[in-house]
């Protein structure tokens, strides 16, 4: 008999177990794959951006925004810092308050293990679920290809959908279903946008070139970013558009500023009596390959006294509200992330506990929280983590 078993070895299961082992519970984490935390291991390009120190409740998206504030207050940057400078591991702030190893990302992956020893949690990797009851005792059995566990808490952080080949299952969504709890729509999140086959024919010649924009999302869950956006043979990727892409809405546009920060039809009209061409203008702003496909593709590139003040202002619209409607998102095998999850109206706050049922709980990726792009995933990882990891 356990008092807590866990589901999944990523981010939240271990640091959970970390922190309910230290309380004194006897612990076990079962993982289906080989080893832990496979999606640590190649996080942040192999550094792992482990947090942000701006984390706050407005970073996450989530059908409850207030949600995620509770566990966020109680875990924060500052104390998952304090756990990485106690392991000796150098890190570096890259930007926008995202901080990643020096090293490797293998190194958080080993200080959660060292913990998870000291702690006195019990690890089996390929374990292999196959069902989950009531026990008719109290508590839960969870019976696998290991034979029957039993405990009196479960904790589900099988994560979601993204990157099958990293481990991630539907077990999660099926197991909350499978107690009567209610799950919100699964999607792709942080994930490169499609275009349909005539805008990728017509957008391809501003292909391969990385450019700073700013870009909103329309419709119900309206949002900027000003990030790189990178036209590629297949969509738009880029930070700026994988920001974007959680926010998205299938069949709505989202609109592009190609020259944040300025006004850019005074300078249209700053630079009428010059002589200079459209193409040439523009590429002191912009990447001189990228303004030349720009200008072919939408205007022309004539010298500008020959626009009149209202074609001018078109061109400045054009290029600070080009709108496009993607055709969809490169799905699952690519999304950093999935969206949605398990209701947060189902969970308390403080806990992550089930409302209707006690000692059941859900935590990191599989619940309806989702981080923006920067070191806040791994972040809600921990602190949910943390959380379920006090009462569990
Ligand atoms: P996670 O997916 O980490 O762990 C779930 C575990 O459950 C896995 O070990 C899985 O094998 C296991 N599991 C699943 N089904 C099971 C079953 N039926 N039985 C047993 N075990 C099961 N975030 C960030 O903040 N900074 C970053 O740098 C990055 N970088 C990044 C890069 C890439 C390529 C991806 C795909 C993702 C990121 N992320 C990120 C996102 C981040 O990795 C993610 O949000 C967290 O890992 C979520 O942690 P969880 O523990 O909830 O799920």
């Amino acid at each position: 008999m356990w008092d807590v078993i866990i589901i999944g070895a990523g981010a939240a299961g271990l640091f959970c177990a970390i922190e309910a082992g230290k309380r004194g519970r006897r612990v076990v984490v079962l993982e289906h794959a080989e080893r832990v935390g496979k999606k640590i291991g190649i996080s942040g390009g192999g550094r792992c951006n482990f947090t942000n120190v701006h984390t706050g409740p407005e970073n996450f998206i989530s059908a409850n925004p207030h949600f995620c504030k509770s566990a966020l207050a109680r875990y924060t940057p500052a104390d998952f810092i304090a756990l990485v400078e106690k392991h000796g591991i150098s890190y570096h702030e890259k930007k926008l308050g995202q901080l990643f190893c020096d090293g490797s990302a293998q190194q958080i992956i080993d200080m959660l293990l060292q913990e998870c020893d000291a702690a006195g949690v019990e690890i089996r990797c390929g374990s292999v679920v196959s069902t989950v009851a009531g026990a008719a005792t109290g508590g839960f059995k969870v019976s696998t290809n290991f034979g029957s566990f039993n405990s009196a808490s479960l904790v589900i952080a099988s994560g979601g959908l993204s990157i099958a080949p990293l481990g991630a299952t539907d077990f999660g969504y099926r197991l909350a279903r499978q107690f009567g709890l209610r799950i919100e729509e699964p999607r792709p999140g942080l994930v490169p946008l499609t275009l349909t086959a005539q805008l990728l024919i017509e957008l391809s010649q501003l292909s391969g070139i990385s450019l700073d924009v700013l870009v909103r999302s329309d419709g119900r869950n309206s949002k900027e970013f000003r990030e790189n956006l990178l036209v590629t043979h297949r969509g738009l990727s880029g930070p700026a558009i994988l920001q974007i892409s959680t926010y998205w809405q299938p069949g709505t546009a989202i609109t592009i500023n190609l020259l944040p920060g300025h006004d850019v039809f005074e300078i249209l009209l700053q630079n009428q009596n010059t002589g200079i061409e459209l193409g040439n203008l523009l590429s002191t702003y912009l990447p001189r390959r990228f303004a030349h496909a720009w200008c072919n593709l939408y205007t022309g590139s004539k010298p500008l006294r020959q626009y009149d003040r209202r074609e001018l202002q078109e061109i400045a619209d054009k290029l600070t509200q080009m709108q496009i409607t993607p055709a969809g998102t490169e799905g699952y095998r690519k999304a950093e992330v999935t969206a949605g999850g398990v209701a947060t109206a189902e969970l308390s706050s403080q806990t992550m506990e089930a409302s209707s049922v006690p000692g059941l709980f859900f935590i990191g990726e599989v619940v309806d929280v989702t981080g923006q792009l920067g070191g806040y995933n791994f972040h809600w990882a921990w602190a949910s983590g943390y959380a379920a990891g006090q009462v569990a």
